[in-house]
């Protein structure tokens, strides 16, 4: 008999007091795989203890490399004794990031074969513009029976120029350009916060690159890069997870180590809902102060809306006075949790990529299922605000993304507990 966990939350308490932002998922999910391209140890600091990073140190176990990961502390990895190029469909399939090892294994040996990733189904996620990022580059790529294959003898810098923002493509590219003989200029680049991050970290080993963060990076290729310690920057999605909380539960909550501007877009449209945002240093304060406005939100890359935080926000605004409106501009599947929200008394049109969110007074606490991470995330903020007791299930997608999420949730005063089922 399998047993499996359930979340189970009694809603309705507000949120009140400090809590910690761990260090990044999707930040962490490029620079491990990028430690293959160092000639030394790499230690990396501020790593969230989640399933990401746990499948992550086992494809770089399997490839050769030692790792030694102290959750909460840092992880160790010791590159030099890796001879693999293959990542296997099982653990491949675990998360989206497994196809950085494309990348990363073709600029330290020339060859990979990864099978095609797994990740949050929230669309059709192909992955044309890394393929036509490695072919630009001199490698051959091809994606045959879900299993994708890149080699080059010598992989050339080049310009590449992506037909859409793409942060993984934009990722992977660097992966196999940091290395590569010669200039590599990558336009319409992604500039999330992550981008720049694995550029400060790769810079750390000795590469150069320029203008991350912008839509235009330079990459300079050089033969070899060094070990390195570094700490990646705090998670900008569980940072906003943690405000939206914040706010649905008419609380008052101080987020500590996060970065305020990365945060902006959200900080706006919370304003401009009527939520009391403070910025600090390297802390954010939410607070409520009056009944909250219906807004209007549309998904764009950095530094737009996040799609991240499109979910939790829609929970949040099934509350809100009026009507609000949120598009999808970057899925083309992200409103899976529409239908969970709805049956905690949520008013909800979805039309193609745009739902309609008629404000409630109150939701109510149901049985309800997470379909994808930051779906298991709205489902987590409407548990709070709701009246009576929610039950989430399939928590292996929370548990992907969100550093012991309940235990955060309870220091903040939530009545939430992880059980175990039949
Ligand atoms: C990354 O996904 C993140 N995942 C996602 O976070 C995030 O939602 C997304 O970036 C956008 O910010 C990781 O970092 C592991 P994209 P990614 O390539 O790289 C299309 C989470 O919840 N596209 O920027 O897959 C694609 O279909 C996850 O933490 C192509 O058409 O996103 C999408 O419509 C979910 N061809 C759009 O571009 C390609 O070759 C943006 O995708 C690549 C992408």
């Amino acid at each position: 008999m399998v047993t499996k966990e359930r979340l189970l939350i009694n809603g309705g308490n507000p949120l009140v007091g400090e809590v910690h932002v761990s260090g990044g998922k999707n930040t962490s999910a490029a620079v491990i795989p990028a430690v293959l391209l160092a000639d030394d140890v790499c230690t990396i600091e501020n790593i969230p203890d989640i399933e990401d990073v746990h499948a992550l140190a086992d494809i770089l176990v399997s490839l050769g490399a030692k790792v030694d990961y102290e959750p909460g502390v840092h992880i160790r990895i010791d590159p030099r004794g890796i001879d693999g190029w293959q990542v296997d469909y099982r653990k491949a399939k675990k998360l989206r990031a497994s196809y950085y090892f494309l990348g990363a294994l073709l600029g330290r040996c020339g060859r990979a074969e990864v099978a095609y990733p797994g990740g949050c189904k929230i669309g059709s996620r192909p992955i044309d513009q890394h393929l036509k990022g490695f072919m630009a580059l001199g490698a051959e790529a091809e994606e045959r029976g879900g299993i994708i294959t890149a080699k080059a003898e010598q992989l050339l810098g080049t310009d590449i120029f992506f037909d859409m923002v793409t942060v993984g493509g934009t990722i992977n590219v660097m992966l196999a350009a940091v290395k590569a003989q010669g200039k590599t200029v990558i336009y319409n680049a992604a500039k999330e916060p992550h981008i720049v991050d694995l550029a400060n970290f790769l810079n750390s080993m000795g590469a150069n690159i320029k203008g991350a963060g912008t839509d235009v990076i330079r990459i300079k290729g050089v033969p070899h890069l060094h070990g390195t310690t570094y700490a990646v920057i705090p998670d900008q999605i569980e940072t906003g997870t943690l405000m939206i909380a914040a706010a649905a539960t008419r609380g008052d909550v101080t987020i500590t180590g996060c970065i305020p501007t990365h945060m902006e877009a959200l900080t706006a449209k919370l304003l401009e809902m009527g939520v009391r945002v403070t910025d600090m240093d390297d802390a954010i304060r939410v607070r409520f102060q009056q009944a909250y406005r219906a807004v209007n939100v549309k998904t764009q890359v950095y530094p737009g809306f996040p799609t991240d935080l499109q979910q939790p926000m829609c929970a949040l605004l099934t509350t809100a006075h009026g009507t609000s409106i949120v598009q999808e501009t970057i899925f083309e599947q992200r409103f899976r949790h529409i239908d969970e929200l709805s049956r905690m008394g949520a008013q909800v049109r979805v039309m193609d990529r745009t739902a309609i969110i008629e404000g409630v007074a109150q939701l109510y606490g149901a049985p309800v299922t997470t379909t994808d991470l930051r779906a298991g995330a709205a489902l987590l903020v409407a548990g709070l605000m709701a009246q009576g007791t929610t039950e989430i299930y399939e928590l292996e997608y929370i548990d992907r993304g969100y550093e012991h999420i309940e235990d955060k949730l309870r220091s903040l005063g939530a009545d939430i507990h992880r059980e175990a089922f039949i």
